[in-house]
């Protein structure tokens, strides 16, 4: 295995501008214009080996696009190196792209007014693809997203889970090495998001193809990638194996707490560590053989007005991260 993305000391900051609400500010702004920094992705580095399939999560505005964005080289980061496949994504060399592709699932790249089957034609000239390997990755692609009854249809008629299977096959049609999916899944129904589900993981395993996801569907992330990078404001706050975040859990149980009256925080340290800590909700976390005996001293110390007892999930571990650092 070889490191195929690797990204080193990774930060880019947007300057907005700042307006001074109201009338007057609007006219302050013009002659004086104030900006304010906003650092979207903070010295991140990263390395990952050819083949791995990476789930890439955080809260909104953590960074996840704006990381992919610059691996894909549409934007320029503010400081730091990356390269894919040895390229440096910004440059936009051809051979870059060629081997290279995004799908966002909140923007559509294929052309509105032409059949799904015209931009795919499209995608065959402009990146080369000889005529016979076009076909039979056109029929596999066909197969794999049952794309039979719509090819010929306009996008703009399309559903939503239509539509961004044919932007799968328009991104995967030349074969890419490397895949940045961002938000593949968003919006989707069930059905459709286990079609989409299965789909990148048989393209995966078929062509050994590199791939970042990242999703707000967490079953996406547990079922497809082993890997885990959790980044929060622009900063990694995890980089490991899946099934090792949920191990790290599964020797304790969660009691969720909620209390009629206001409780102290001091109060509760004796109970187990405090995973969220508000006067009225509270999350303890409690080793599994004493959760019914700490689950009976609360109820008879506290004014309880709900209690309920949580396995650990990926789900609720990945909320503790973020709720740890909102809230404690
Ligand atoms: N073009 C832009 N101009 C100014 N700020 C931006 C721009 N794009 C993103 N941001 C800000 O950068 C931060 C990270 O955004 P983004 O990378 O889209 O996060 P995510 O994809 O994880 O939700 C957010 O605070 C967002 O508001
Ligand atoms: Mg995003």
């Amino acid at each position: 295995m070889s490191v195929i993305i690797n990204i080193k000391d990774l930060s880019k900051s947007y300057q907005v501008h700042q307006k001074e609400p109201g009338f007057i500010g609007s006219i302050q702004g013009l002659f004086n214009r104030r900006y304010k920094t906003i650092t979207a992705v903070d010295n991140i580095s990263l390395s990952i080996q050819t083949g791995e399939l990476v789930g890439f999560i955080g809260p909104n505005g953590a960074g996840k696009t704006t990381t992919l964005k610059m691996l894909s080289g549409l934007l320029y980061p503010t400081s730091g190196t990356a390269t894919v496949m040895d390229y440096t994504p910004w440059q936009r060399k051809r051979d870059f792209l060629k081997n290279f592709s995004l799908v966002m699932g909140q923007k559509a790249q294929l052309w509105w007014d032409l059949p799904l089957y015209d931009s795919l034609l499209l995608q065959r000239d402009i990146y080369e693809i000889d005529k016979s390997v076009f076909r039979s990755s056109l029929q596999e692609l066909t197969e794999l997203l049952d794309l039979d009854k719509f090819l010929k249809v306009q996008v703009r008629k399309l559903s939503l889970g239509q539509r961004m299977r044919g932007e799968l096959a328009a991104a995967l049609v030349y074969h890419p090495q490397v895949l940045l999916l961002d938000e593949p899944t968003i919006g989707l129904d069930i059905v459709v998001q286990k079609k989409v589900r299965k789909f990148i993981k048989q393209y995966q395993q078929k062509y050994n193809a590199t791939i970042i996801l990242t999703s707000h569907y967490l079953d996406d992330v547990r079922e497809l990638a082993r890997r885990l990078v959790i980044i929060d404001h622009g900063r990694i706050a995890y980089d490991g194996s899946t099934e090792n975040l949920i191990k790290q859990h599964v020797d304790h149980r969660r009691i969720v707490l909620t209390f009629f009256q206001p409780v102290a925080k001091t109060a509760l340290l004796p109970y187990g560590q405090i995973i969220k800590y508000q006067p009225l909700h509270t999350i303890l976390h409690v080793p599994r053989n004493q959760t019914t005996k700490r689950a009976a001293q609360l109820l008879t110390k506290f004014p309880v007005e709900d209690i309920s007892i949580d396995e650990p999930s990926l789900e609720n571990v990945v909320r503790e991260l973020f709720t740890n650092q909102n809230y404690a």
